[in-house]
Order: C-alpha cells, then sequence, then structure tokens
C-alpha cells in the first residue's frame, strides 16, 4: 500500500509542471493625474484621451547640475514627477555631477515621490 502511494506520488510529481511569471500590467501606461487625491498604487491614471506627447517627455540631462555646494554634488532627478507617463512603471533615473573631491551623501530613495 505505501509503496503504491509511494509510486503515485512520484508519478505526480514527475507529471508537475511549474509556470511563473510576473502578472500582466493591467495598462498600457497610466499618465499621472498629479492633481487627484485618489492614491493607488501610485498616481491615480489621468484619462488617457487627454494624453500629451510631454508626459512621456523630459529635457535636461544634458545640463550639468550646479556642484558648487557643501557636498559637491548635484543630483538631477527624473522620476513621475518630471515625467507623467512613469506612473506606476517603477522607472525613474538621475544624473549626478560631482566637483572634485565631490561625494554623494548617503541617503534613501523613498518609495513614492509624493512622500
Ligand atoms: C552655482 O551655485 C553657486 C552657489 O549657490 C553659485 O554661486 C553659482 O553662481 C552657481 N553657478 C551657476 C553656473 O549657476
Amino acid at each position: 500500500m505505501a509503496a503504491k502511494f509511494f509510486l503515485l506520488a512520484l508519478l505526480a510529481l514527475s507529471f508537475s509542471r511549474a509556470r511563473a511569471s510576473d502578472p500582466s500590467q493591467l495598462q498600457d501606461f497610466c499618465v499621472a493625474d498629479r492633481t487627484s487625491q485618489v492614491f493607488v498604487n501610485g498616481f491615480a491614471c489621468k484619462d488617457p484621451k487627454t494624453a500629451v506627447v510631454e508626459d512621456f517627455h523630459f529635457s535636461g540631462l544634458h545640463m550639468a547640475g550646479n556642484a558648487s555646494n557643501k557636498q559637491g554634488s548635484a543630483v538631477t532627478a527624473v522620476n513621475v514627477a518630471h515625467i507623467a507617463g512613469l506612473n506606476t512603471l517603477g522607472i525613474s533615473l538621475a544624473r549626478v555631477d560631482y566637483a572634485q573631491y565631490g561625494q554623494n551623501p548617503p541617503h534613501i530613495h523613498p518609495v513614492h515621490p509624493r512622500f
């Protein structure tokens, strides 16, 4: 009896398959409506029909930041606060300029720029 059960368990294991993947996004984009008071995994989406090119564009990373300060560094951050179309995508980037002997002191990255 135990041997049959063991054989069945072995068979079940050998025919089982595992499938895993990230869940699909609910939408292609969710342009942040920064005026909304609703908080849903980031900013609420604005009506997609009102999305404009500027919602997906940022210009300015080609310009050096002014690192003439106590730390000797300047951070130019680009996140959902600057590109509304990054909302809910978990993407951001930054340009850091350093003066000679400048440093980027220990810091944290808040989960959401709203906080
Ligand atoms: C950089 O910042 C310093 C200190 O605030 C200021 O004196 C200087 O004019 C700034 N330089 C530029 C190019 O903005």
